[in-house]
């Protein structure tokens, strides 16, 4: 297990955070006045019971969907107030979201795929490929760089994916599930390219379902009801898992 070598510099916070979905049926309070601070550095995961919220609250994060009421700051940027143009632009400079499936483009190979988003900030383009082949080595495997997504494993598409979304350097790596589809083995080495992050200032967040997963993660969060449960009760449950 590693330490949480967070440095007291907010990166994340949420502040009275509140989504209400329209749906059919009515109103639907997903997110319940939710306060979250994240500092730099830190590695945290996100559990909770399927349906609880965990990805509306990491789409907050994101930006890739907006709360009803409430502020969201994330790496010195006020999101609540910015438009969706002006969100994804922010997005693809200071964040790399991965999901549990890997959401590679198919008609492109790997390389091409890890450097898709150094065309949305202006990368030169000579450095693109040297990049994104180094970005591909450090998560092992600079060998499948030309192939197609469908021509490589599972794991190996979620290493891809992110390699991608380390591509522009993010202050924030953020994941819905990450390792969610992957076996044991993929799944470890998706970890264990986590820690490395993390040991290098990254900061990271990541849904899982998965209790010993989440049990070396430094700081664990959990979502009840649209709500985050106070640090006591997740403890006793850990200890008595
Ligand atoms: N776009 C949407 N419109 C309406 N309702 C939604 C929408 N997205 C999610 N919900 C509802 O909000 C609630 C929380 O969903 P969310 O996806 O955040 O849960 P979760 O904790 O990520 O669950 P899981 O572990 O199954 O992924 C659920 O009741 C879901 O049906
Ligand atoms: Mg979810």
């Amino acid at each position: 297990m590693i330490m949480s070598n967070g440095n007291n510099k907010s990166v994340i916070s949420l502040q009275n955070v509140e989504k209400i979905y329209k749906t059919k049926a009515g109103p639907l309070r997903v997110l319940k006045g939710i306060d979250l601070e994240i500092n730099e550095g830190e590695f945290v995961a996100i559990v909770g019971p399927s349906g609880s919220g965990k990805s509306t609250l990491i789409n907050m994060i994101t930006g890739i969907d907006r709360p009803t009421s409430g502020e969201v700051h994330v790496a010195n940027q006020r999101l609540t107030n910015l438009s969706e143009n002006a969100v994804a632009k922010w997005r693809g400079r200071n964040v790399g979201v991965v999901f549990q499936f890997f959401q590679l483009l198919p008609t492109l190979t790997v390389i091409e795929n890890v450097m898709m988003p150094m065309h949305y900030v202006g990368t030169f383009s000579g450095k693109r490929k040297e990049r994104a082949m180094e970005l591909l080595e450090l998560v092992d495997m600079p060998d499948v760089a030309n192939k197609y997504p469908s021509q490589i494993s599972g794991g190996q598409q979620q290493r891809a994916a992110i390699a991608r979304a380390l591509a522009n350097n993010p202050k924030v790596l953020v994941g819905d599930e990450p390792t969610g589809n992957l076996d044991v083995v993929s799944a470890g080495l998706v970890f264990a390219l986590f820690e490395d992050l993390v040991s290098e200032g990254t900061t990271i967040v990541m849904v899982t379902h998965d209790r010993d997963l989440a049990g070396q993660i430094p700081r664990v969060e959990e979502v009840r009801d649209g709500k985050l449960m106070e640090h006591e009760e997740i403890d006793e449950r850990l200890v008595a898992r």
